[in-house]
Formats: C-alpha cells, sequence, structure tokens
C-alpha cells in the first residue's frame, strides 16, 4: 500500500486532512491510512458515538440552572485537559454550588492544587492516607458530602480503574465507596479513547451506570492530533451537571441536538432612513426556537428586525440584512437541524446612500436598482456543514405546492414548509398559520392553526425523524 508521513503534508492538506479526521471520529494517521485504501486494524468508531450519554445543552438552560446549595465533588485526572478545570469550577461556583477538589497525583503534574483550592475555596484532598482527613474514614465523607461526583478530566488509567474495581488511591477508592451519582468527562489521545481496552472498560461504566459527557472530537492539545478524545468544554460539563442534579421534567427529546432558526424580515437599507422590508412579524419563526428549545435543543435564533420580544431560552443574535443573517447562520454551524423561517428580502439596493436621498422638485422619483441577496437556504443546502436536518419555509401568494416542490430541489433542502401569504388569509403578521409540509415524500396538509400549534407540531415531527434516524442507525 502506498504510504505518507502527515507531517510533511503542507499546511492546506494537513487541516483538510486534520477537520476529516476529525469528523470521522480518527486520528489523521488513521484517516490517511483509510484515504489510501488500508483497513488494517481500524477500531469499530461505532462505539465511540453513542457514547455521549450527555451531551451538550444550551448555555441558556445552564444559566437558567440554580446549583444552589448543590454539593460537587470534584475529582481531576492526571491529563493535559487538567486546566480546563479551573474554568468549570469557577463556572459551577458562580451558579452557587460548592466545589471540593480531589486530585490524583498525576493532576498535580499539570495544575497546581494552589490555585485549585483558590478557585474552588476548599482544601484540595489527595492522599489515602492523610491522617488528618482519614481519621473519620475521610473518604467515606467525601463522597456522603457531595450531591455528585464530577470527574474530569477521567482519564483512560482512572476509567480502567473505575471499570476494574480498583481502590489504590484516593480517587478511586471514593469512587468505590460512593452510592452517589458519577458524571465522567474522558479526555484523552483518540488512541488511547478507540483502544479496545478502553472501549470496554466503556461498555463496563456505561453498564455500572456511570454517565458521560463528551468526549468531543476535535483538535487535541498535542500538535497535529484530532479526533474523538478532547474533553467536553466547562460549559457542556456544567449543562450535564445540571440536568442530573435539577432534573427537568419535561423530556427533552431533542437533547443534544444543535438547532439554528432564522426568523422576521430582513432590512435592506436604501438610505440611512428608508429600507425594503417585507410584513414578516418573526412569530412563526421564534415560536419554533421557542419550541425547540423546550424540546431540549440548543437553539441559536437569528433574528431580523421585529417587534415582538426575544424567545426565553434561545440564545439570539440580532441582524438588520440578509448578508448579517448569512454570516450569523454561517458562523452558527455546525447544527443538527437548520429551520429557515425569516422572510428574507430577495433583492437590496445597488447603493446605499450615506444621506437622506432628497425629493427634488420637478424631477421625480429616482429609480432603484437592485441586486440579489444571498440566498440563506441554499447556501444551507449545498454547504459542506449542511445540517443533517434542513428546513425551509416558502412564503408563496400563488401556485403553492409547485414552487414549494420546485424550491426543496432547488435548495438541497429536506423540507419546505409552505404556507400561503396572500393578504386575505392575514399569515403575515397574524397570529394564524395555514401550511403544507413537503417533503421528498409527499405533501402533508395541515389544518389551520395558530403558530405556536405549528411549532409544536413542526417539532413534533422533527422530534419523529431522528427518532427514526436512531432506529436505523
Ligand atoms: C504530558 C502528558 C499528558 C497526558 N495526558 C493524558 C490525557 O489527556 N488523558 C489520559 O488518559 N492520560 C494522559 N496522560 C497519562 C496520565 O497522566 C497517566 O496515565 C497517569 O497515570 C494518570 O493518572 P490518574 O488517572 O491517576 O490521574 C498524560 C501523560 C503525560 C505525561
Amino acid at each position: 500500500m502506498a504510504s505518507i508521513t502527515v507531517r510533511n503534508l503542507d499546511e492546506n492538506t494537513k487541516q483538510a486532512l486534520r477537520e476529516r479526521a476529525a469528523k470521522n471520529g480518527r486520528s489523521m494517521e488513521e484517516e490517511a491510512r483509510l484515504l489510501l485504501g488500508d483497513t488494517r486494524d481500524t477500531p469499530d468508531s461505532e462505539y465511540t458515538s453513542h457514547t455521549r450519554i450527555l451531551p451538550r445543552v444550551q448555555d441558556e438552560i445552564l444559566d437558567s440552572t440554580d446549583l444552589t446549595d448543590k454539593r460537587i465533588l470534584l475529582i481531576i485526572g492526571g491529563g493535559i485537559a487538567a486546566y480546563k478545570c479551573l474554568d468549570l469550577i469557577r463556572r459551577l461556583r458562580e451558579r452557587g454550588a460548592a466545589i471540593r477538589p480531589l486530585m490524583t497525583k498525576a493532576a498535580q503534574e499539570f495544575v497546581t492544587p494552589l490555585s485549585v483550592s483558590a478557585i474552588a475555596n476548599d482544601k484540595v484532598f489527595s492522599e489515602i492516607f492523610d491522617r488528618d482527613d482519614e481519621h473519620d474514614i475521610g473518604h467515606i465523607r467525601l463522597s456522603r458530602e457531595a450531591d455528585l461526583i464530577v470527574v474530569a478530566p477521567a482519564t483512560a488509567d482512572l476509567m480502567a480503574k473505575m471499570a476494574q474495581g480498583h481502590a489504590d488511591n484516593l480517587a478511586s477508592t471514593v469512587l468505590m465507596a460512593t452510592d452517589k451519582p458519577v458524571l465522567i468527562a474522558p479526555a484523552m489521545n483518540p488512541q488511547m479513547w478507540m483502544h479496545p481496552a478502553t472501549q470496554r472498560n466503556i461498555k463496563t461504566l456505561d453498564s455500572d451506570g456511570i454517565q458521560f459527557i463528551g468526549p468531543n472530537t476535535g483538535e487535541m492539545a498535542e500538535s497535529g492530533e484530532a479526533g474523538f478524545g478532547r474533553m467536553a468544554e466547562p460549559m457542556e460539563i456544567v449543562s450535564a451537571i445540571g440536568h442530573l442534579l435539577v432534573p427537568d421534567s419535561e423530556p427533552k427529546p431533542l437533547f443534544g441536538k444543535r438547532a439554528i432558526v432564522t426568523s422576521g424580515p430582513t432590512h435592506e437599507p436604501i438610505d440611512p432612513v428608508r429600507y425594503i422590508a417585507n410584513r414578516s412579524s418573526g412569530k412563526q419563526g421564534h415560536a419554533i426556537a421557542e419550541a425547540l428549545g423546550r424540546a431540549g435543543a440548543e437553539v441559536i435564533l437569528v433574528s431580523g428586525p421585529v417587534t415582538i420580544p426575544d424567545p426565553k431560552h434561545p440564545e439570539t443574535i440580532h441582524v438588520q440584512t440578509a448578508r448579517e443573517m448569512q454570516k450569523a447562520v454561517e458562523t452558527a454551524l455546525p447544527a443538527d437541524i437548520a429551520v429557515m423561517v425569516a422572510a428574507v428580502a430577495d433583492w437590496r439596493s445597488v447603493d446605499e446612500a450615506d444621506e437622506k436621498m432628497k425629493k427634488e422638485d420637478g424631477k421625480g422619483p429616482s429609480s432603484l436598482k437592485l441586486t440579489e441577496n444571498p440566498d440563506i437556504l441554499k447556501t444551507l443546502g449545498h454547504h459542506k456543514k449542511r445540517p443533517s436536518l434542513l428546513i425551509g419555509f416558502a412564503a408563496e401568494t400563488e401556485n403553492l405546492e409547485k414552487h414549494a416542490q420546485a424550491k426543496l430541489k432547488r435548495k438541497n433542502a429536506d423540507w419546505i414548509i409552505a404556507n400561503d401569504v396572500s393578504p386575505e388569509g392575514g399569515v403575515m403578521g397574524g397570529e394564524q398559520n395555514t401550511v403544507k409540509l413537503i417533503s421528498k415524500s409527499g405533501v402533508e396538509d395541515w389544518p389551520q392553526m395558530n403558530k405556536t400549534d405549528v411549532a409544536r407540531r413542526l417539532v413534533d415531527e422533527i422530534i419523529e425523524h431522528f427518532s427514526v434516524e436512531t432506529l436505523e442507525v
């Protein structure tokens, strides 16, 4: 078989390989081997994709998560990602949690107990045979006095110890001696993560009821390495902790899915006071963003200028023009779901006057030269980071179904929600909507509903889409 040395590749090729490897959850070397047609010893990455037991949730949900009086025993393992613990501790304390840090010996090679102790505002525990702490069997007390044990970073070694039931240091002993929930955030080199021994340990820990957050896929601290093994970000860990300690009664079937929603009109300036716009109110897009958020998705709402308030949960990015909206949407990628509801102006004025254009007596109106705006739905449909479920809205005043079918194909969307926005229907700006869901498999006519119900029904369809997809895997 052919061979290449990854470090001899030029920077662009290396970057492309890194991204491809990260996407497929492999190391760069493994990805290169596969590209060259060598499938020897390629680990089965199947398990990597469903060990994210507690995936990401949006920061907004977390921000409202109150961890007051929650006691967290944070076990810090000896990996490069240990530095992220300082930020994790800070964010947990900001939310009212009390953090008791426990560091393995190896962890102390990466961050100092002094920094951890200062940020946690508590002493760092590390010794099993500590005369001061163990006179009353301190390792049992550490577990008893916690509501949750978090291991971050969870090293391959610590996971192996947990899976095998070792109790040869304070961390492993506490983990053996506890009946409290345990959340681990693994962090290791992709090869270590893929190693059959680690994969066996993951299975064991999973069946022992240990909760996982991450690892993520992406670049590793070691240069030139990418793949599964990167520790979840502190805010993701905070999310998972919130999820465990403050469980929400509502089911979250879209938990772990990331969605981008656009809403409202765009305003395309002609001069400082005039603009081209349409009558979209943002009610439908905002309702969909909210419904996705309630179903547990991490939602980024990109809203044009509207007069309705921002929804409570999704993060809202405010834009004015189609170009700004496109930029915000592309910046928010990658996403699992994109619902492009905004009524983006098709055209904008070629020139934007710096000063207000004056009416001059006898000259008549000046003509407006228009140019096409970017087509956001089409851009996403052909994007290299295309969301796996891409939904567009088609606002039509005639030949609804025909236009929507054509739009579905042209824009490479999965579904089009077609609504008749003829003025007599009162859809634009109104409370009600009558839509058709058009997909490759046919047309579904929905009865007239208010926009909140349209949003709920659409989110139900999205939930069903993903549950079917999961079953098919
Ligand atoms: C520079 C360096 C970085 C390391 N990074 C990791 C890591 O990210 N993940 C991991 O599982 N082990 C890593 N190791 C290996 C662990 O430090 C080693 O297995 C240690 O015994 C773990 O101890 P602990 O599990 O008690 O913390 C690293 C070692 C070194 C020297």
